[in-house]
């Protein structure tokens, strides 16, 4: 069975990781690269964006979305973490490609009115770009098959704060309309991205499967090798983004806990989404918040080998 997507993305390096997994994967079709802030202001997030794409050869459209957080300043951005340029400062010549020039929010409203009920969106930056589509039609939790994210954190740590994890953090009133809207969501968090490290061997391999594609993501993860692997004694790094879209492609990876979902906004707790498992809770507050997915569990090995196994695919 073939996935309809729509990728909405902050790239960044684990995005990079995860939208090459998206397009060599038989079993994904992306319509089109939604893209958003957060690693990086939008305008990089889009140029790296057309970049990738032009890098996998894939002619599908790149559009810009928002550059804001739905409340508050601008946002500070994650350099620190995936390089100056989003790519690890390694220089990567950049596309001469054109966007789409549509926002983000309006491609997602088209696409889903042109394809309705096929559409899964697939969320792994702030979620800006899918409150907007919200708003610009109500009626898209109907016209969408779902939506599967990278973020939050609902029985771990934040990556932000204590309690936070960045993609919800960077936009919490956005995520808080995302996680209260109508449709199905599986929320991939901190709970297992951050359970599965990576270490230099991984990135070989991804390179001796696919010198173009593996290669780009070992060269643009070194940078990111480094800030993971402060303060520990091994080399390892964390490819968040791609989860969402393997548990797409192979459901069957994962353990899932459904449960009420709620996304904090005061300043001290901003971006934590606390979720009380299914009959955990009698407390009116909890049974009335919206139930999601959440991704507890994952097999390490399998997943790993399914990232090496698709980045071989010719
Ligand atoms: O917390 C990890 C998430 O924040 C990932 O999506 C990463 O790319 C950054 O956007
Ligand atoms: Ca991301």
């Amino acid at each position: 069975m073939t996935h309809k997507i729509i990728l909405d993305t902050d790239p960044g390096i684990d995005d990079a990781m995860a939208i090459f997994f998206a397009f060599q994967s038989p079993d994904i079709d992306v319509l089109g690269l939604t893209t958003v802030y957060g690693n990086v202001p939008v305008t990089m997030s889009a140029k790296n964006a057309l970049t990738l794409c032009e890098l996998a050869d894939k002619d599908i459209p790149v559009t810009k979305g928002v550059g804001m957080p739905w409340v508050g300043p601008e946002s500070g951005y994650a350099h620190f973490v995936h390089g100056d340029d989003g790519f690890g400062n390694i220089d990567f010549p950049a596309s001469d490609r054109q966007l789409d020039p549509r926002s983000s929010a309006q491609f997602i409203v088209d696409m889903a009115r042109q394809h309705p009920g096929e559409i899964t969106l697939v969320a792994i930056g702030p979620l800006g770009n899918l409150a907007l589509a919200l708003r610009l039609e109500p009626e898209l939790p109907k016209l969408v098959k779902g939506v599967s994210i990278m973020g939050g954190a609902a029985f771990v740590p934040g990556n932000v704060t204590p309690v936070a994890e960045a993609n919800i953090w960077n936009d919490a009133h956005a995520a808080e309309i995302v996680f209260a809207a109508d449709w199905e969501l599986n929320m991939f968090g901190l709970d297992v991205t951050n359970a599965v490290p990576f270490t230099p061997d991984f990135l070989d391999e991804l390179e001796s499967k696919n010198a173009k594609l593996g290669g780009f993501v070992k060269q643009s993860s070194q940078f990111y090798v480094d800030f993971y692997s402060q303060n520990r004694e091994d080399r390892v790094c964390f490819f968040h983004d791609a989860m969402p879209l393997a548990h797409l492609t192979h459901p069957e990876l994962f353990t899932l806990t459904r449960g009420h979902a709620r996304v904090s906004t005061d300043p001290l707790n901003k971006g934590q989404t606390s979720v009380a498992p299914i009959g955990s809770t009698m407390s009116p507050l909890w049974l009335e918040a919206t139930e999601i997915n959440v991704a507890t569990d994952v097999d390490h090995d399998k997943l790993r080998q399914l990232y090496v196994d698709t980045y071989a695919l010719a």
